[in-house]
């Protein structure tokens, strides 16, 4: 069967467009009073996205309590500290202002507040909480979709761990996605939204299940994507450029690409995360490299659905053109793809292959054996 039995279910109401942050105060104030801010490292008071969503809250009289520090690749410390600030305040409902990191940690501070269990716990499914406190949520970088969708995904160093949970418990209540506040995004952040976007399309793409409808959805999210995308590099400030990029995040992976499928792959980004706990590696720069290594790999397993997205999305009719085609695009973006773009040496290979063996990597759809961890890891050196 192409189309598979499927169950689609995705209850966040999406406010897209410059100027919609207007409506934040009277929306908020729907779930309480009290207002955890959850915010990053610092850009968000840099450029005044902060100051805007402060006098939001304040216009609807809400009570602002604020947890700020949220590093990119988020950690699980950051995760308890927020939760004990929230419990303590007693807090009604979580407002979250940035990016995936920023998002994915107060989905799970949201539940862990709400149902007393421990982050940790909670993501590697040791409990089973029930409830959550309402999560809204206003983007400041477009990439990874978790301003829609039910996943998130924290790591933990003294477990030596980087997981994704997935649960309708993470669904944002709201989100808000302002174009006008990604402007400031730098370059190389841009470039990696773009990576992991297209990473999420591909991700869907080769999981199981072939509906022809969503296969030609997922190929034009990809064109789009590589459509706009250079030209937004060479414009950071343009704000229609960054709506086109944003929307097709937002599209990649908020459940749309998996109708009609039983799952989708992400053996990539299972092979990405350990490189973001190992090296601190950016999210979306993990995804380029892996990538074209893990095409390299399945290249005789699965050609024709190798070829047929390369007839697609470039015209081109051999497995070997597609991957060809694909490491080009990257690297016309200036995304890496080997390690040694990321300054790693190859006194690093037995180590990184020793990380993915403990934990097991693979995808869900494509299992990778032993074997095929050490050829990825070989690939990504050289292809
Ligand atoms: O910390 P601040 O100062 O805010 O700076 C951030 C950070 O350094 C900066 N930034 C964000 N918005 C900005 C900005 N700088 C200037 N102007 C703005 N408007 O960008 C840096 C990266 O931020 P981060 O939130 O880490 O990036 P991203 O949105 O790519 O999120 C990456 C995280 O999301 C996870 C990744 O694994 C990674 O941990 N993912 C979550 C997914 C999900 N929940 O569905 C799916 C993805 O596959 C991904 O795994
Ligand atoms: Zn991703």
């Amino acid at each position: 069967m192409a189309i598979e039995n499927f169950t689609a279910y995705n209850p966040v109401k999406l406010h897209f467009g410059e100027g919609v942050v207007s409506k934040l105060g009277k929306s908020t104030a729907k779930y309480g009073k009290k207002v955890l801010l959850i915010y990053g490292k610092g850009s968000v008071k840099k450029y005044g996205y902060y100051d805007q969503v402060v006098e939001q809250l304040n216009s609807a009289e809400l009570e602002i309590i604020e947890y700020s520090g949220i590093k990119p690749n988020p950690v699980i410390e950051d995760v308890r500290m927020a939760t004990d600030l929230g419990g303590r305040e007693n807090i009604d409902v979580i407002v979250a202002l940035g990016g995936g990191s920023v998002i994915d940690s107060a989905k799970i501070i949201a539940i862990a507040v709400a149902s007393g269990y421990d982050g940790w716990d909670i993501m590697t499914r040791k409990v089973k909480p029930e409830r959550t406190i309402p999560l809204i949520c206003v983007l400041t970088l477009a990439a990874t979709g978790t301003e829609m969708n039910a996943g998130a995904v924290v790591q933990n160093h003294d477990t030596g761990e980087k997981i994704g949970f997935v649960d309708e418990l993470n669904f944002p209540k709201e989100s808000f996605l302002d174009p006008s506040f990604t402007v400031t995004v730098p370059k190389n952040h841009t470039i990696y939204g773009i990576v992991d976007l297209i990473a999420h399309a591909l991700e869907q793409y080769f999981g199981e299940g072939e509906p022809p409808i969503i296969d030609q959805i997922t190929f034009d999210i990809i064109k789009d994507a590589m459509h706009w995308g250079p030209q937004l590099l060479d414009n950071l400030q343009n704000v229609e450029l960054r709506a086109n990029i944003m929307l097709d995040a937002t599209l990649a992976l908020n459940g749309l690409t998996r109708y009609g499928k039983i799952n989708g792959d992400w053996g990539v980004h299972a092979v990405g995360h350990e490189l973001s706990l190992l090296y601190d590696m950016p999210h979306g720069a993990s995804l380029s490299i892996v990538y074209i290594a893990w095409l390299i790999l399945h290249k005789d397993r699965i050609p024709e659905r190798i070829q047929k997205l390369g007839k697609n999305l470039f015209g081109t009719d051999t497995v070997d053109g597609t991957i060809a085609a694909m490491k080009s695009f990257f690297q016309s973006i200036n995304a890496p793809v080997t390690l040694q773009d990321e300054s790693i040496g190859e006194d690093q290979k037995e180590m990184i292959i020793a990380q993915l063996n403990k934990n097991s990597v693979s995808g869900m759809h494509h299992d990778l054996t032993e074997d095929d961890r050490r050829k990825i890891v070989d690939l990504m050196f050289y292809h």
